[in-house]
């Protein structure tokens, strides 16, 4: 077959879920691809559903009509390396459902580490032949955080991998339980921190820094993670944050309490991305930076660790978060099984992966909803913006990733003071400290932004040397994320800024996504109606038409929304009978009821099991216990029938507790020191928390075999199996401390 196709999409239900296709013709060595994100077609932000509409939409694209076309499918995989049911402690969704009845052979799917997708993604979309690629995220396949690659030669290499909760998680505890700003608000947690300033009683975000290890266990809990129990009582999934804090209930994220912890933390990232770069560049000594993973999105990071590194050269990839993992996966799959390929024919030149939409297609819609509209040109757009309008553009390519980058864009006069707060209030229906974004021709970067290379994907934050010229798009501390553009890169946005440049001497205007609070960016020229309508934007444009706000006579909002739903909902009975094996609610709800009981026995039993299993066949030997005194305290209540023929002792390592607050020591023969550890027949290891701390603390002492760890990636500690009673009840079990009573 001389042409290749490579599907990607992730393995797990992701809120950022989404397709991508690579094609490759082995004869012309021409590399095509398109990618997107399920919510963009489904119209719901965080869908955690299989992505069949993404996956769809890709085929059509290179007009494919059944899987039968597709020669691999690559994916990434978490906690077991298996396509179906590689979550053993999940609850079942619909979104395993659809993965079992997915018609494709099982033998040609490929699953790769979640982070070596996000690598991919970053180093073969990049101009750098050899690159040091850094990814730091929230959660990979088997629990790391964050890992060091090397890029050379067309092919990655792993240098070193940090399991436990880093800089991503301690950012996203500190959004959603202290901040308020919910899943996926680090960006508006990013957005608060310069409004902030360290004072004295603020809470202690305490970070450990030691090579790739950036160690948040003093400031929160490694676990346990999602898992099937707190899907089904979300009390059963406690707070991570162990210090004392308060919550913002009522919005006020201006005071200086919540404005500090912003900045705090905003503060932390910055220093761990610094502190990562030097350690990635120690063990690379590359010129080239490659970052991707979610926390690549912080730009102010992103700069910091530019400028504090030997690195002359940084790419992030524009889709870093967990959207750009199915383009990552497929591009894996294409650099590793097709033979001489070479990262110069991926020609990334810009971030529009998406699909065009006809003009033809345009005209019906506007024509079915009797819609005025008149054609357009980059100069008319011009003189709009300068005119103070509010424009909304759907044009071309849409693009990858979470930033607008002018193709799906709500674009507006950056000179204007009062823009900001206008768009914030009228438009997008959001935080009014929330900042907006300068879009400026590549050639005038360095003459407005402290920035010596272009940033096309907005991840880059610099100052601002003439930020009085566009104070609606910057940022109260004098700083902006900007994007430069150039011919090559988006022509038409180019000569929209370039005219506007012609009438009022500035080569810049503010760009945010085209979409309102709560909504995905919109994907297709009739979602970019419904934003329209919605909210106070002045003109729409649809590639070459554009619609005024002022001519729109009486239309049923509710119609179109329905019509919306309708086609979705049509589309999707469609794609279901074209990809899937035949599907049945009732089967779907056996197979839920029995699995989710697997799950829950797993996350609860299975450790317990294991342990009981192990000290039943453990008769008249000597073990010692090397943990945390919490969690040896409940081992001793547990299996204390099981103690009769044994030698028990215990080390008290670390010298803290796992999760209740005990004063008291477990009933065990206490040894000071690790001296003689090597006389034991078994060490285990009883702490939930600092198991991995301590099996590197004492691997270096003892026979490996004989260390026993109750734990693996999917596991509940002990203390759940025997502190919860009953998953269904809405007691709440983790209000931290307050269980000490029950030892
Ligand atoms: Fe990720």
């Amino acid at each position: 077959m001389t042409i290749k196709y490579y599907l990607g999409i992730q393995s797990y239900a992701n809120h950022d879920c989404g397709a991508s296709i690579v094609k490759y013709n082995t004869k012309s060595k021409k590399i095509d691809y398109v990618c997107i994100s399920e919510e963009r077609l489904i119209r719901k932000k965080y869908p955690y559903t299989f992505p069949i509409h993404s996956i769809n939409y890709c085929m059509e694209h290179f007009k494919l009509k059944n899987l039968n076309r597709i020669n691999y499918i690559i994916s990434d995989w978490i906690k077991i390396k298996r396509w179906l049911r590689s979550g053993p402690s999940y609850n079942y969704s619909m979104f395993d459902y659809f993965k079992e009845k997915f018609n494709f052979p099982q033998k040609k799917i490929i699953q790769i580490d979640h982070h070596l997708a996000h690598a991919a993604s970053v180093y073969y979309t990049s101009k750098f032949k050899e690159s040091a690629i850094l990814i730091v995220d929230g959660l990979g396949s088997d629990l790391e955080t964050t890992t060091f690659y090397m890029g050379q030669n067309n092919k990655i290499k792993e240098i070193k991998k940090y399991k436990d909760h880093g800089i991503g998680t301690a950012y996203g505890a500190v959004t959603n339980h202290i901040l308020n700003l919910g899943t996926g608000g680090e960006g508006k947690t990013m957005g608060l921190a310069p409004y902030g300033k360290k004072y004295k009683n603020q809470i202690k975000i305490k970070v450990k820094l030691n090579g790739i290890k950036n160690d948040f266990s003093e400031f929160m809990k490694r676990n346990p993670l999602s898992d099937t129990l707190n899907q089904i009582n979300p009390n059963l999934r406690p707070n991570p944050i162990k210090v004392k804090h308060r919550y913002c209930k009522n919005k006020n994220h201006l005071s200086k309490y919540f404005s500090g912890v912003a900045y705090d933390i905003q503060d932390t990232a910055e220093k761990v991305m610094s502190h990562l770069g030097k350690e990635i560049y120690r063990d690379t000594k590359s010129e080239n930076i490659c970052i991707a993973g979610g926390v690549a999105l912080n730009s102010v990071a992103n700069k910091k660790l530019l400028d504090k590194s030997k690195f002359k050269n940084i790419f992030v990839f524009p889709a870093c978060s967990d959207a750009g993992i199915p383009f990552g996966a497929a591009l894996w799959g294409l650099f590793n099984f097709e033979k001489n390929v070479k990262k110069h024919q991926v020609n990334f030149d810009n971030a529009y992966t998406g699909r065009n939409y006809s003009n033809e297609s345009i005209l019906k819609i506007l024509k079915k909803f009797k819609i005025n509209y008149s054609k357009t040109d980059e100069k008319l757009i011009a003189k709009y913006i300068s005119q103070g309008k509010v424009i909304g553009r759907c044009a071309g390519k849409s693009e990858y990733g979470p930033r607008a980058l002018g193709n799906r864009s709500i674009l507006a006069d950056a000179r204007n003071p009062k823009m900001r707060n206008y768009l914030n209030k009228n438009v997008k229906h959001r935080e009014m400290f929330r900042p907006f974004a300068p879009v400026i021709l590549e050639e005038k970067n360095s003459e407005y932004f402290d920035l010596k290379q272009p940033s096309p994907y907005m991840l880059l934050v610099a100052k601002s040397h003439k930020a009085k010229l566009i104070p609606s798009a910057i940022h109260v501390d004098n700083t902006a994320r900007v994007q430069t553009v150039n011919t090559k890169q988006n022509l038409n946005l180019y000569n929209i800024i370039k005219n506007f440049y012609k009438l009022t001497g500035v080569p810049v205007i503010l760009n945010t996504s085209f979409n309102d609070a709560g909504e995905p960016m919109v994907e297709s020229p009739l979602d970019s109606l419904i934003c329209f309508l919605q909210t106070k934007i002045d003109c729409l444009i649809l590639n070459e038409f554009m619609i005024e706000k002022k001519n729109i006579k009486k239309l049923s909002i509710k119609n179109i929304l329905n019509y919306r739903k309708n086609l979705i909902s049509g589309k999707e009975r469609k794609i279901i009978r074209n990809l899937m094996k035949p599907l049945s609610m009732k089967e779907f709800k056996i197979k839920k009821k029995l699995y989710t009981n697997e799950a829950i026995f797993f996350a609860i039993k299975n450790s317990k099991n294991k342990l009981k299993n192990l000290f039943s066949n453990l008769k008249n030997k000597k073990i010692l216990l090397v943990g945390s005194n919490d969690h040896t305290i409940i081992i001793c209540k547990m299996f204390k029938k099981y103690f009769k023929n044994l030698d028990l002792s215990f080390y008290n390592l670390p010298n803290k507790n796992d999760f209740l607050e005990v004063k008291n020591k477990p009933n065990l023969k206490k040894i000071s020191n690790l001296n003689k550890i090597n006389s034991y027949d078994k060490i285990i290891i009883s702490s939930f928390e600092f198991q991995r701390d301590i099996v590197d603390f004492i691997s270096e002492k003892v026979n490996k075999d004989k260390i026993f760890q109750i734990y693996d990636n999917s596991s509940r500690s002990l203390m759940d199996s025997f502190l919860i009673k009953n998953i269904r009840t809405k007691k709440r079990i983790y209000k931290f401390g307050t269980q000490t009573k029950i030892i």
